[in-house]
């Protein structure tokens, strides 16, 4: 398909990451960003990247800036946001300025499940029915929890080296931005992939235990997991600062953890050839931000 392959959010982890990894793979001019603060994106400009004012919360603004995108990528607004208002602008823009293929970021969910992840399912549903209703090709990227996020949520371990999360023992298969985004960019440089969705997850599936435990072996130093009841975490963090609403938004994250709605799959693997970064490989990385006392 030519014209121009547009990545939203791409001042953010993802799409920045997602406009690297194209650039590998399509020749610059047929690459385009899509950013509120386009300045930020300066560098790419230099690259031959065409770079594109836009706000999801102003569909004039929109409707210009997909002139000549024949595919786009909508990364999934940010939560406590108007993201169904936001995600139905884009998506309206897009099909009115001539856009044939949208892309877009859903969270994972397992087949049948009932959990509802606050800020990420419902729009979700709404947003998919968008898509349906508009006309447009579609092809919906399920993205499992970014390693990245259970990192930081996990954040500075306390004195005890516990980990006191609602995750339960359930193995979840979550895998690291990076991979996600490169799968992501093979997708966008392809065709053939209308009407299709992808579960951009793990290739292997790991417990809160086996975080513990190998966290433990790359510091040297025991650190144990302990199931929390959400009630216990939430005070907890509010203790630490955590707003509440915040406090439960990432707690419900452990929970979706518990549910299993992070299950293994081979679709990052089928689509950028290796398996998916460990959980070894990503905590050995990211270990100091852990145990900064003990490394
Ligand atoms: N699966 C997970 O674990 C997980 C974790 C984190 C986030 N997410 C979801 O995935 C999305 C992408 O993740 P990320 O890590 O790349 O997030 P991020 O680093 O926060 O980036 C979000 C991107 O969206 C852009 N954006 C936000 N609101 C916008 C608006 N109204 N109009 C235009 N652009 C807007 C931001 O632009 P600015 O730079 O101008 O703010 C930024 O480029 C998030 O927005 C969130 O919905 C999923």
């Amino acid at each position: 398909m030519s014209g121009l392959i547009m990545v939203t959010g791409a001042t953010g982890a993802l799409g920045n990451q997602v406009v690297e990894f194209l650039l590998e793979r399509v020749p610059a001019d047929r690459v385009a960003a899509l950013a509120r603060r386009p300045e930020a994106l300066a560098g790419l400009v230099e690259r031959g990247v065409t770079v594109r004012r836009g706000d999801y919360e102003d569909p004039a603004g929109l409707a210009a800036a997909f002139d000549g995108v024949a595919k786009l990528l909508l990364i999934s607004a940010r939560s406590f946001t108007d993201a169904k208002t936001a995600h139905r602008n884009v998506i309206r823009a897009a099909k009115g300025a001539g856009v044939r293929h949208i892309h877009y970021t859903a969270v994972q969910r397992r087949a049948g499940s009932a959990f509802v992840i606050p800020q990420a399912t419902e729009w979700d549903e709404y947003t998919e029915k968008e898509l349906a209703a508009s006309g447009l090709d579609v092809t919906v990227l399920r993205n499992s929890q970014y390693l990245e996020s259970l990192g930081k949520l996990i954040g500075e371990l306390p004195p005890d080296h516990s980990i006191r999360v609602p995750a339960g023992h359930t193995p979840t298969a979550l895998a690291g931005c990076g991979d996600m985004a490169e799968a992501t960019a093979a997708v966008l440089a392809t065709d053939g992939h209308a009407g299709h969705s992808y579960t951009l997850a793990g290739s292997r599936a790991f417990t809160l235990d086996d975080v513990a435990t190998v966290l433990g072996e790359i510091t040297g130093t025991p650190v144990t997991y302990q199931d929390t009841p959400i009630e216990d975490y939430v005070a907890a963090r509010t203790r630490a600062g955590m707003p509440e609403p915040w406090a439960r938004f990432t707690g419900a994250w452990f929970q979706a953890i518990a549910a299993g709605e992070f299950t293994p799959t081979d679709d990052i693997e089928r689509l950028i050839g290796r398996p998916t970064t460990s959980l070894r490989a990503f905590l050995t990385d990211t270990a100091a931000d852990h145990l900064p006392r003990a490394v």
